[in-house]
């Protein structure tokens, strides 16, 4: 696989590229789109097989066949994660921020709180508050340089009106991966004030070299009736376009509710995103994941070296994902000024910190599930940007 490979994607309906101008005001003649969690190589040789299967098919009708993705979603769970994923308590959904906005709907009234730790992936914050539900900040903190939750801070400061846990493990930003005894204390925390666990495991394919992922119901299984898996290929095979996502829902009854909704919205699985996830949970699928993880770790360490050589900056020393997070607290500048610079000068569109909640104001999140030669590019741009500091 040659992921050095620059694929132009403008004028595709790509959001990262066609709409880069809109949010940032950066022209994709000569910017750079480092915002949306999306990647921009060519796909994996089996996904492409897969398609040309379909498309020999010629018949795109009704489609409720995803069984056979099922068993190939629970056999990477236990190939690649040790977890015993049952089939049988899989729901499809539209994508997992689709089974987010579900599950908030189906087991939360309006005006409860929903904890999450910030700054996080945006859209939960967005989910909860388009559903009238009331966001529970926890914040993180920064130790040795990296985030840590504060179970302690949070546990006093309930209100004794949240309903519903939801995290993102790995987390998004920076790519922390929660150890087996902090899932465990959440998991403890959440029996003690019978919350809902919304386990979000999206990113958990892309961990470097050394670190280890642990699934939260391995660290957790007593926390199976209390908890919602969410999972998808969409991040590590970049399938986000197809929209599917899968929840696993151990408890019967709460598996019954979540059936009840997904009828409620006639959802029904995505043809072509069950037939690539089908086939990326395959060992091909496999191979494919171990190098592009690799090449990450390569972009990485890249990024993580060009931005140590401004003064001032400080990207966050990532375990997984490639949504680098970078923090411009040290170099004294307003965040308009930072922004100025990142866009007009370095020509860069990466998401604004303020987007993931507290905490992540003075921050920027750059995407680097790109080719090299692009990480590269940025890092001199950013250099040059900043190059006053020196
Ligand atoms: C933690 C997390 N959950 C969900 C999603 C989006 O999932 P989907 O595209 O399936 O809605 C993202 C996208 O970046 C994410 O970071």
């Amino acid at each position: 696989m040659n992921f050095d490979e620059i694929i132009d994607r403008r004028g595709t309906g790509s959001t990262k590229w066609d709409r880069m101008q809109a949010y940032g005001g950066v022209s994709p003649g000569d910017g750079l789109a480092m915002w949306v969690a999306d990647m921009d190589f060519r796909a994996a040789d089996v996904l492409q097989d897969a398609v040309r299967d379909l498309v020999e098919r010629a018949n795109y009708g009704y489609f409720t066949g995803d069984g056979e993705m099922n068993a190939a979603v629970a056999w990477w769970m236990k190939e690649r994660h040790g977890w015993d994923a049952d089939p049988a308590h899989m729901c499809s959904t539209a994508g997992l921020g689709h089974a987010i906005a579900l599950i908030l709907e189906t087991y939360t009234d309006p005006g409860d709180e929903v904890i999450i730790f910030t700054p996080v992936y945006h859209e939960f914050t967005h989910k909860i508050e388009l559903a009238d539900r009331v966001v529970h900040e926890s914040p993180l903190v920064i130790r040795d340089g990296v985030y840590h939750m504060d179970l302690d801070a949070l546990e006093a400061g309930l209100t004794g009106r949240e309903r519903m846990m939801l995290i993102s493990s790995p987390h998004n930003p920076a790519g922390r991966i929660w150890t087996p005894a902090e899932l465990r204390a959440l998991s403890e925390l959440c029996a003690r004030h019978d919350l809902l666990m919304v386990a979000d495991e999206i990113h958990h394919d892309l961990v470097f070299p050394g670190q280890t992922f642990t699934s939260f119901l391995n660290a957790a299984p007593e926390a199976a009736d209390r908890c919602f898996m969410l999972t998808a290929a969409s991040k590590t095979f970049n399938t986000a376009g197809a929209r599917v996502g899968t929840v696993t829902i151990p408890n019967p009854e709460l598996r019954k509710r979540f059936r009840r909704a997904l009828l409620v919205h006639q959802t029904q699985p995505n043809l072509l995103g069950v037939e690539l996830t089908r086939a990326a949970y395959s060992p091909g699928g496999a191979a494919w994941v171990d190098d592009l993880v690799a090449y990450l770790d390569g972009n990485h360490r890249l990024f993580l070296d060009g931005m140590a050589q401004i003064p001032g900056l400080k990207a966050m020393p990532m375990q997984s994902t490639y949504l680098a997070w970078v923090g411009f607290e040290g170099t004294g500048m307003e965040m308009t000024e930072v922004l100025r610079r990142v866009h007009e000068e370095a020509r860069l569109v990466p998401s604004g910190g303020a987007e993931f909640g507290s905490g992540g104001e003075a921050f920027l999140r750059f995407n680097l599930g790109t080719p090299r030669a692009r990480v590269a590019e940025a890092v001199e741009r950013m250099q040059a940007a900043f190059a006053d500091l020196q």
